[in-house]
C-alpha cells in the first residue's frame, strides 16, 4: 500500500485532506489525523471490522484497549454513563486532552474496549481532528499512531517512520501543540485516580476533585496499555539529576538530552535541549522528537537530565521512565 501524506498549509489544501480522511473513514479505513497531544490512527468506532484495522496496522495486543473520541459533546449519553463530577470535568475541559473512564453503554463494540465494562472517552480540540470526527458524524476510535510499544508520533514524518506502507492517508498538521498524550482519569464517586499523567496536571484537577495517582509497574488489569516498557527508543537511556557527574566509558558514544539550563558539554557527542526558557510546556511539545532524532543518532546511550516532577514535569519524567525500560 502507498502511504499519502497530505499537507494542510492553505485553506484549499486543508479542505481537501479533510475530505479525503473522511471518504477513507467511510470506507471502513484508518486514517493518521494530528490532535493536540500526539497524531492518531483512526476508525469507526463502532464499526468492529474498521477498528480490528487499527489492532492489525499497530500490530497492538487484542487486549488493550483504545480511546473513543467524541464528534459533539452530546454523544457521550449514547456511549457512556456519566456522573455529576465527569461532567464538572468536561465542561471544563472538553474539548482538550483529559480522557474519561467511564462505564460502557452496548452501542460500543467489544473490540475498542478489549472486552472491558469501561470507556477511554475524549474530545479533540485540534481544528483538522475535530473538523474529520465532527462532519464524519460518529465516534472515532483513535490510539497513537506508532507501532505498538515505540514513542507516540508528534509529527506527520514520525507516522511515516512507524506506519508507511501500512496505512493509507496522514494528514500533516504540523508538529502537535503538547506533545505527550492525554491525562487519562478514572473517576470514583467524588475523587479520581490518575491513570496516565499528561497535559492536564494534577495540580488543575485538584480544584475539582480528591485526586489520586497510579504508578504503572507491569501489565495491570485496570489501565492494559500502560506497561512499563512503554515509549522505548532502541538505545537504552538513562535518567540522571546531575548531568555534569555523566562519565562516558571509553570508546563509547553517549547523547545528552538536557532540559534547561544545563551547560553542553563535550562529554557528550550530540546534546538536545528540551526547553531554553526552564518551560514544562515547552520541554514536553519537544520531548518525543529529541528522543527520536537522538534514538536515531547511533548512540550508545541516552542520558537524560531529570526535569521538576510538578505540572507538566510529571508527565515527562513518567515517559522517560518508560523510556528506560527495555524489553
Ligand atoms: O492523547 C491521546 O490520548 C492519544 C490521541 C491520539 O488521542 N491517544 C492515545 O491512545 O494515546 P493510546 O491507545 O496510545 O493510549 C490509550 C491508553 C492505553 O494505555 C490503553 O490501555 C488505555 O488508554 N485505555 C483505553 N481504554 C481503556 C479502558 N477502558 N480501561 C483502561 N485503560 C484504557
Ligand atoms: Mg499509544
Amino acid at each position: 500500500m502507498k502511504t499519502e501524506i497530505a499537507k494542510t498549509d492553505s485553506p484549499n489544501e486543508w479542505s481537501r485532506a479533510v475530505a479525503r480522511a473522511l471518504d477513507l473513514l467511510d470506507a471502513g479505513e484508518v486514517v493518521a489525523l494530528p490532535t493536540e497531544t500526539v497524531y492518531g490512527l483512526a476508525a469507526d468506532a463502532l464499526s468492529t471490522a474498521a477498528v480490528a484495522k487499527i489492532f492489525e496496522t499497530k500490530e497492538r495486543p487484542r487486549f488493550d484497549p483504545l480511546i473513543v473520541h467524541l464528534p459533539e459533546r452530546n454523544w457521550l449519553p449514547r456511549i457512556a454513563k456519566s456522573s455529576k463530577l465527569v461532567e464538572t470535568l468536561i465542561a471544563k475541559f472538553w474539548p482538550g486532552p483529559l480522557t474519561v473512564l467511564l462505564p460502557k453503554t452496548e452501542l460500543i463494540p467489544e473490540i475498542v474496549t478489549a472486552g472491558l465494562a469501561t470507556v477511554a472517552v475524549r474530545m479533540s480540540a485540534h481544528p483538522i481532528f475535530a473538523r474529520v470526527a465532527r462532519n464524519f458524524g460518529r465516534p472515532l476510535a483513535a490510539p497513537s499512531a506508532n507501532r505498538f510499544g515505540r514513542i507516540s508520533p508528534t509529527r506527520a514524518e514520525h507516522v511515516l517512520e512507524e506506519l508507511d506502507g501500512r496505512i493509507p492517508f496522514i494528514v500533516d498538521g504540523g508538529a502537535t501543540e503538547h506533545g505527550v498524550e492525554s491525562t487519562i482519569v478514572r473517576p470514583e464517586g467524588v475523587g479520581l485516580t490518575i491513570l496516565r499523567k499528561g497535559p492536564i496536571t494534577r495540580e488543575q484537577l485538584e480544584e475539582f476533585a480528591e485526586v489520586r495517582s497510579e504508578t504503572a509497574t507491569g501489565s495491570r488489569p485496570d489501565a492494559p496499555g500502560q506497561v512499563a516498557s512503554h515509549y522505548a527508543p532502541h538505545t537504552p537511556l538513562r535518567i540522571v539529576e546531575d548531568i555534569s557527574s555523566v562519565e562516558v566509558p571509553h570508546g563509547q558514544r553517549y547523547g545528552a538530552l538536557l532540559w534547561s539550563s544545563a551547560p553542553f558539554s563535550e562529554t557528550f557527542v550530540e546534546s538536545r535541549r528540551l526547553s531554553t526558557t526552564n518551560d514544562l510546556r515547552e520541554a514536553a511539545a519537544n520531548l518525543f522528537r529529541e528522543l527520536r532524532e537522538l534514538d536515531r543518532a547511533g548512540l550508545d546511550c541516552i542520558v537524560a537530565e531529570a526535569t521538576p516532577e510538578t505540572g507538566l514535569g510529571a508527565a515527562i519524567m513518567d515517559r522517560l521512565r518508560r523510556a528506560t525500560h527495555h524489553k
